[in-house]
């Protein structure tokens, strides 16, 4: 190693009066100034349920994700709590049977979420149980409205969706987050909720959803995909060319009384969770979705990435653009690595 004297001897000579390096010069001082930390409190895992009994499929595009069912989900969702995780969504596979044009199945108060709800709250009440509401596990045609003449529509959609929310906070669902991305649907949940003696549920919005090719493990995983087919949701879910509009959408659910306000995908938005916390200040999560899971698995698994390195350095990677928190199929692996750092 060439020591300093001898740089100095052999080199131009440069004297600037900040030297960055100093502040990253051994362990004890980089750590002293580091200024974001990803801690066990920001992680929320999203689970898959299925129907039966002590059954688990894995999901070929997102490997080491199972559906699992009710018994061994409750399971798993004990041991997430043992580790600190603050909260778990709740997305279910509905059976192909129960799929309709018009996903009923959606305000179903015995359907496979509020009875997973109500084992969880049960058998583990301690931890923060957040819905998805949205129509596309219910629907044949794999949408998250309601269909009319090939149209997506919104207004009677919301209806739906209001019957969906109270349904799962009667079930106890703690926070309602509304994934459609229909116009004026968190105003009208709020509305619905308090009707319904349920104003002290949250409400966090996914108000910045772009319509993104990333989300096609998760599709697999709910087995929506071939329900979709070849169509695909743009006419309500963000243009990606879009950031803007993402804060239009953002003080529109805030101003209809979202409590929190997601932005998805996560690692190719972060200039929009940097944008949203910037102009909003209200807590701001982001969600790391199936796709960059997938990717991340598939390089490591290649030997391409350090899968643990990965995780952790693409988890602070929110931190430092401005979330509250993560949504991340890692939440697990991510709250044991925590705990060994
Ligand atoms: C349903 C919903 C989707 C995701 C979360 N809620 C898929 C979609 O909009 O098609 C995607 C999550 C992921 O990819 O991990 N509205």
């Amino acid at each position: 190693m060439i020591n300093n004297q001898n740089e100095t001897k052999t080199h131009i000579q440069i004297s600037p009066i900040a030297r960055p390096r100093r502040l990253r010069v051994s362990p004890w001082i980089r750590n002293m100034v580091s200024e974001h930390r990803v801690t066990v409190n920001d992680l929320i895992w999203p689970v898959f349920i299925q129907e039966g009994n002590n059954l688990r499929t894995p999901i070929a595009s997102m490997p080491g994700v199972e559906r699992l069912s009710i018994d061994l989900l409750t399971l798993a969702v004990k041991e997430a709590r043992d580790l600190g995780i603050p909260a778990i969504a709740l997305f279910p596979a509905t059976p192909a049977n129960l799929k309709t044009q018009d996903g009923e199945e959606a305000f179903n108060p015995e359907n496979l979420v509020c009875r997973t709800i109500r084992a969880i709250k049960s058998a583990v009440p301690d931890i923060g149980v957040i819905c998805d509401v949205a129509l596309d596990p219910y629907t044949s045609h794999g949408q998250d409205g309601l269909v009319r003449n090939g149209i997506v529509v919104n207004d009677e959609t919301v209806e739906v969706l209001c019957k969906q929310s109270v349904v799962q906070a009667r079930a106890g669902c703690d926070v309602i987050a509304p994934s459609d991305m229909m116009d004026g649907r968190v105003g009208a949940i709020r509305k619905a909720l308090d009707n319904a003696g349920f104003s002290h549920v949250a409400i966090l919005s996914y108000a910045a959803k772009y319509a993104s090719a990333f989300y096609g493990p998760f599709r697999d995983a709910v087995g929506s995909a071939n329900n979709l087919g070849k169509s695909d949701k743009k006419t309500y879910q963000m243009d990606p060319s879009n950031s803007s509009e993402a804060l239009r959408e953002v003080a529109l659910d805030i101003a209809e009384g979202a409590d929190m306000v997601m932005v998805k995908p996560g690692m190719p938005y972060l200039d929009v969770v940097a944008r949203v916390k910037d102009a909003f200040k209200v807590p701001t999560f982001a969600y790391q979705v199936s796709g960059e899971y997938a990717m991340l698995c598939a390089a490591a698994a290649n030997g391409w990435l350090d899968r643990e390195k990965v995780i952790l350095e693409s988890l602070l990677s929110f931190k430092r653009a401005g979330a509250d928190g993560v949504l991340t199929y890692f939440a697990v692996e991510a709250a044991k690595l925590l705990k060994h750092n």
